[in-house]
This record gives C-alpha cells, sequence and structure tokens, in this order.
C-alpha cells in the first residue's frame, strides 16, 4: 500500500491530465489548477478537456474522479507537492516561450515558500534553471525538474508505466523533499535517475531530439526512394533489421509534428548557438522537415487533374488518434495548398474544431466521404485506421478524379490500383 499525499497539479493539458488522473489512480488526492475556463468547466461536468484514449474511461471511474478537485488558483488546503505541467510552446523565434511558467511559478511562489517541494515536468530548454528558481521565488533545494516522456495517443498509459523517471536536482537539494518526489513519482520497476536539472533538461531535450532525427532520416530515405524508383517501406525493414538501427520511429511519412518534436529541435540548436557552438545535426534536422512538407505539397499539387482546385486533406491533427494541431504537418501541407489557390477540405475524426481555429481557409467537411466527393485528389494526411477502412470503390466514384496520395503509408497500393486509383505514396516509385 502506497502512502497518499495530497498533490497540486498545475496544467490541465496532454500532461498535466495524464500527472493528474495518473496519480489520482494511485490513490493520491489532486488539487488540478487551470487557468482556462473552458478546460475548467468540462473536467468540473466529468469531461476531459482533450481526445486522448483511456483517458476518458480512467476519469469516468468515480473513485478517480473523486480525487481529482479543478481548481481555478491555487488552493486553500494542504499540499506536500506541486507538479507544474504547463505549456512552454515554441515562440515565435523557435525558442521555447516560458510564460505560461513563468506565470505558474508565480502563483505557486506562496506554497514554494511555506516550504512545499515543486516539480516541473514541462520540458525546459536547458540552462534555463536561473530564472526558474526567481520565478519561485524559492529556495532551489526543494525545486526539481521531472521532465515527461509520454507520447500523446498513450499518454495515461506512458504516464502509469515510463521507460524511466528522471529527476533534476539543484546542489544540496533537501533530502526530505527529494524523497517525497521519488514516492509520487518513482516506485515503479523502471530505472530512476537521479542527476543535476541540466543534465535532466538535457535527457528530455536530446531524447525528442534524437526521435526527431530518426523520423527525419527516414523521411529523407523517404525522397531519395521516390527519386530512385525504390520503395522506401522495404529499404527500412532490411535497415531496422539491424539490431543497432531497429525500425522504430523509422515510419516515413512527409514530416513530423506536434508540441514536443519541431520544439525541442530548435530549443537544443538555439541553447548550443547560444553557447557558440554550430550545432550542424539538429538545424539540418529542422530544415529537412520543413522541406519535406513543401515537397509533400508539390507532389499533391502536380497530380491534381488539370481544371480541378479541390483537395480532400484526410486527417489533420499531427498524427492519429490525437485532438492536437500544433506544428501539424497535414495543416502546413494544407496551408501551402490554400496558398496556391486551391480549395482545401478536411477531415479528421478529432481534431476539426481545432484544426478550423488554426487554419481560418480550410473548410471542413463531417465526414470522410463528404470531403472526398469532388475532390480531384485526395491526400492520407495522417494514419488514421478509419481510412484504411473506407469504401474506396464507391468513393472513386464520387471523386472528379480517382487519385490517392497517400502521405502516411497506411493504404495498400495495390489494392488502389485494381480499384482504378492513381496512387502515390511517399518513397514509393510514381505510378504511371
Ligand atoms: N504533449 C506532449 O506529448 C508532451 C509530452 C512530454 C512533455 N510535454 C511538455 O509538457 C508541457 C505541457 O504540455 P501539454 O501538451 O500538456 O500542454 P497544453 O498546452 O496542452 O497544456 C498546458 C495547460 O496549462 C495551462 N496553464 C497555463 N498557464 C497556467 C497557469 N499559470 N496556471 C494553471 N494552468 C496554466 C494551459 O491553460 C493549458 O491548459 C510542455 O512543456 C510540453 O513540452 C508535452
Amino acid at each position: 500500500m502506497i502512502e497518499s499525499y495530497h498533490l497540486t497539479v498545475v496544467g490541465a493539458g496532454y500532461v498535466g491530465l495524464a500527472t493528474a488522473i495518473g496519480l489520482a489512480s494511485k490513490g493520491h488526492t489532486i488539487d488540478l489548477m487551470e487557468v482556462r475556463s473552458d478546460r475548467l468547466e468540462a473536467l468540473r461536468a466529468g469531461e476531459l478537456p482533450i481526445h486522448e484514449p483511456g483517458m476518458d474511461a480512467a476519469f469516468a471511474d468515480p473513485a478517480i474522479r473523486a480525487r481529482v478537485h479543478p481548481v481555478s488558483g491555487l488552493p486553500d488546503g494542504p499540499s506536500d507537492l506541486i507538479l507544474v505541467c504547463v505549456g512552454t510552446p515554441m515562440g515565435e523565434n523557435g525558442r521555447s516561450d516560458l510564460r505560461q511558467l513563468q506565470s505558474a511559478l508565480e502563483a505557486a511562489r506562496p506554497l514554494v515558500q511555506s516550504g512545499v517541494p515543486l516539480v516541473i515536468r514541462s520540458t525546459l530548454p536547458a540552462g534555463s534553471n536561473d530564472q526558474i528558481v526567481r520565478w519561485a521565488g524559492g529556495d532551489q533545494t526543494r525545486i526539481f525538474s521531472n521532465p515527461e516522456f509520454l507520447a500523446q495517443g498513450r499518454a495515461l498509459e506512458d504516464f502509469l508505466a515510463p521507460s524511466r523517471v528522471v529527476i533534476g536536482t539543484f546542489p544540496e537539494a533537501d533530502p526530505a523533499a527529494l524523497a517525497v518526489v521519488k514516492a509520487v513519482l518513482g516506485g515503479g520497476s523502471c530505472p530512476l535517475l537521479v542527476v543535476t536539472v541540466a543534465e535532466a533538461d538535457l535527457i528530455k531535450n536530446g531524447s525528442n531530439a534524437y526521435l526527431a532525427l530518426k523520423l527525419s532520416y527516414a523521411n529523407e530515405l523517404a525522397v531519395l526512394c521516390e527519386e530512385l524508383g525504390a520503395d522506401v517501406m522495404t529499404v527500412i525493414e532490411g535497415i531496422g533489421l539491424d539490431p543497432r538501427l531497429g525500425r522504430k520511429y523509422m515510419q516515413p511519412g512527409f514530416g513530423f509534428g506536434g508540441s514536443c518534436l519541431p520544439k525541442d529541435l530548435r530549443s537544443i540548436t538555439n541553447v548550443g548557438r547560444d553557447l557558440g557552438l554550430e550545432m550542424h545535426v539538429t538545424s539540418a534536422a529542422s530544415e529537412a522537415n520543413e522541406s519535406h512538407q513543401r515537397r509533400f505539397a508539390r507532389r499533391v499539387i502536380s497530380v491534381l487533374p488539370p481544371g480541378s482546385k479541390r483537395v480532400a486533406m484526410l486527417g489533420l491533427a499531427f498524427k492519429a488518434g490525437t485532438d492536437d494541431v500544433r506544428s501539424s504537418p497535414a495543416l502546413r501541407v494544407a496551408e501551402l495548398l490554400i496558398g496556391r489557390g486551391l480549395e482545401v477540405v478536411g477531415y479528421d475524426p478529432f481534431a476539426a474544431h481545432d484544426a478550423a481555429l488554426a487554419l481560418p481557409g480550410l473548410r471542413l467537411a463531417a465526414t470522410a466521404e463528404e470531403a472526398l466527393a469532388g475532390a480531384g485528389v485526395a491526400v492520407i494526411g495522417t494514419e488514421s485506421p478509419e481510412f484504411i477502412d473506407l469504401d474506396w470503390r464507391a468513393i472513386a466514384a464520387t471523386m472528379a478524379s480517382p487519385v490517392v496520395v497517400d502521405g502516411r503509408r497506411v493504404l495498400d497500393g495495390s489494392t488502389m490500383r485494381a480499384l482504378g486509383f492513381r496512387y502515390e505514396a511517399v518513397g514509393a516509385p510514381t505510378s504511371a
């Protein structure tokens, strides 16, 4: 039986909700502090303000829900630990925008100054330590960095069964405070690393940047395959059989997105540059990612039949299974197509609302079939299983021309061609 703590989680986004619901499922009591009234209202009504598989079922459990108390400000009651999970999005200049963090830490100051330990679960750019302590106004010996490594689409699962728990400490960390942090966040069977704050932040930035490098590399191989008439899926299968290399994060596409990988790639590049270092590898991966999205948009335009100006974009989120459109490659391509005077009709099972807000010129359809009717080309923008199961035979008759560009390699090319489609795919030889 684990000891039960009274915890304050700040920020009810993907990480904050996974943290709050995950810790509540372990028996802790949570004050979940959030500034957005729409998110608070949803939570108070017993609904999740985001789409995340498995999390709504956990939140529907009365025992878990009873332990999560959504609050708009610092709770009056006791707190054993503050866990800060607010956003640190990429700012205009490619650096992490730390304003949410500053306001959260300043708000938490009274608790910190009364001796409550604080962990930052948000992703920090390496080297931001001094201002963190200043904003929290507290004794650095009770402030910790505990980066989260979850992947959206499996956020709660990853929180509950992490690959590792990393705790970054400042010099002369208070042993009693560290013990509370370990008791709340450790305890599983995975390795627990206690390191410096700079090391913790670099483990996080470095992990995400490495994942981004692998994806960029797979996408670059796909471009090469297209030019050489080879199939990248075969090439990657062969590469992945080498146990030193593996197959994970080598799924080719037309770019990666989300709130983490593009940001951390830019962040680690800028941290290095601020130190006078030329970050050749990470800066090239960022540029490659942008160029893969532009190249894909050109490819879509190149197969649009003469006279047709309508493109159906199936999948608008940054990946399947989420409603998150932050840095979504599908939306970026839609934006480029709209910029070229084309009409883009988008469909996504979860992300339509946020996609419309993010890209005002985008037209939305309520179903995939509606988006496809009258379109000159269908673009597969995410790997949603729904797109595989569509009745493509029936759809061929409703499109202005049966052309598919598969940006995620989810459809079977020979089946699509047998149904009369011109089928083009990332990293595949161009069809006749
Ligand atoms: N999304 C992921 O997959 C993921 C994975 C690992 C780490 N991270 C990192 O975790 C952090 C959070 O990411 P996210 O995706 O959950 O972000 P998010 O934008 O979904 O959620 C952040 C929440 O914090 C709230 N907030 C902002 N300021 C606040 C304040 N002062 N008080 C209370 N609430 C406040 C916002 O309103 C928002 O609801 C980021 O640093 C991100 O880089 C994200």
